[in-house]
């Protein structure tokens, strides 16, 4: 059953059933609540992650239009700064004395959104809901008298120099998107192979883009090849858009599944696919995104890629590729080059 495995989202389900009125509920993996909720509960999604929009038919993007809710529920995100962030426009969205909620599970730091929460509602409003199965719903009434706050992503924007051997660019990033306010060991290491190989290209696809730090380097390093990068996360791809236009660069972005990307069509695809899925490792993921990575390539193409050291990566690699290389040892990860 759906809220064995969800009990945050069981809890929220019984502390909105208690007190039901207009909500928006706003997060990630959100679809089993639909059925947790009583028949008709007047409820809207909204979400920044593509597989949540595609289970429940909802509005994916990064801030939600306005409705006529005097609530809005968010699911305790992967980091705190998103937390802050959609608190923040959630704000925005509400009417004075509107209500905000946070519901998470222990383990998901749910305690730490009571100081998140506070900052943002009337002095003595923040209170807990609801408190089962070590997750609980916390509230907060916005204090009427507060000044607007500026709706825009502006101010939680960080930027990342980097420098490489095709140029050095600005790495727009986000709360909650991957390598926040910082480079990743990782990335660093495939910036460093694709410095030293130098692959050739016309049309060159990164695949998991984040901030697009990747695909950035693509586009520095040929500017006047075709430049494609795909994340399924909306603030992902809002991250990516920026960084290319603070650096002038062109390339497109997009919110998509790589699977719904035609096959064939790219020559080099790079990827720094997700190890973790919440506190999972992601091998299965990563397998599953190479094999889509590997479709989306002529023949001859070439994928240059970092990820765990894990068998499913390597299986992947070799049912893929005719020519499997590691460019890259590191404790944690390792580079491949592969030929396809
Ligand atoms: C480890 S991060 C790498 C981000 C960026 N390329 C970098 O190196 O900083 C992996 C990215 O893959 C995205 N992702 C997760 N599942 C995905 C999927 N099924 N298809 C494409 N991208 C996915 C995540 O949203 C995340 O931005």
């Amino acid at each position: 059953m759906a809220g064995e495995r969800d009990p945050e989202l069981l809890t929220l389900a019984e502390a909105l059933a208690n007190d039901p009125r207009p909500t928006l509920v706003w997060g990630e993996r959100t679809a089993p609540l639909r059925e947790l909720l009583p028949a008709g509960y007047p409820v809207r999604f909204f979400t920044d992650d593509l597989a949540t929009s595609r289970e429940l038919g909802c509005p994916l993007g990064v801030v939600p239009e306005r409705g006529d809710e005097t609530r809005v529920a968010l699911v305790m995100p992967r980091a705190k700064a998103l937390l802050e962030l959609r608190v923040a426009l959630a704000s925005a969205l509400l009417p004075p004395e509107g209500e905000l909620w946070v519901a998470g599970h222990q383990q998901d730091g749910v305690k730490s959104a009571e100081t998140v929460l506070e900052a943002a509602g009337a002095p003595g409003t923040t209170h807990v809901v609801h408190l089962k199965r070590r997750c609980r719903v916390l509230a907060t009434t916005l204090d009427a008298a507060r000044p607007a706050d500026e709706p825009g992503l502006g101010r939680f924007e960080e930027r990342v120099p980097v420098k490489t051997g095709a140029g050095g660019y600005e790495v727009v990033t986000l709360p909650g998107v991957f390598g926040h306010g910082r480079l990743d060991a990782a990335t660093a290491a495939l910036l460093s192979v694709l410095d030293a190989r130098a692959p050739g290209y016309r049309r060159a696809l990164d695949a998991g883009c984040g901030a697009g730090v990747l695909g950035a380097w693509l586009a520095t390093k040929r500017p006047r090849a075709q430049v494609d990068l795909l994340d399924v996360s909306a603030i992902a791809c809002a991250a990516a858009q920026r960084t290319f236009e603070v650096n002038g660069l062109s390339g497109e972005v997009h919110l998509r599944e790589l699977e719904d990307l035609p096959k064939a069509s790219w020559d080099l695809v790079v990827s720094n696919p997700p190890r973790h899925t919440g506190r999972d490792h992601a091998h299965e993921l990563t397998a599953r995104i190479i094999d889509a990575a590997a479709w989306r390539l002529g023949r001859g193409g070439r994928f240059i890629c970092v990820a765990n050291h894990a068998k499913s990566v390597t299986d992947a690699l070799e049912r893929n590729f005719r020519k499997v290389e590691v460019a890259h040892h590191a404790p944690a990860f390792r580079v491949w080059d592969c030929e396809r």
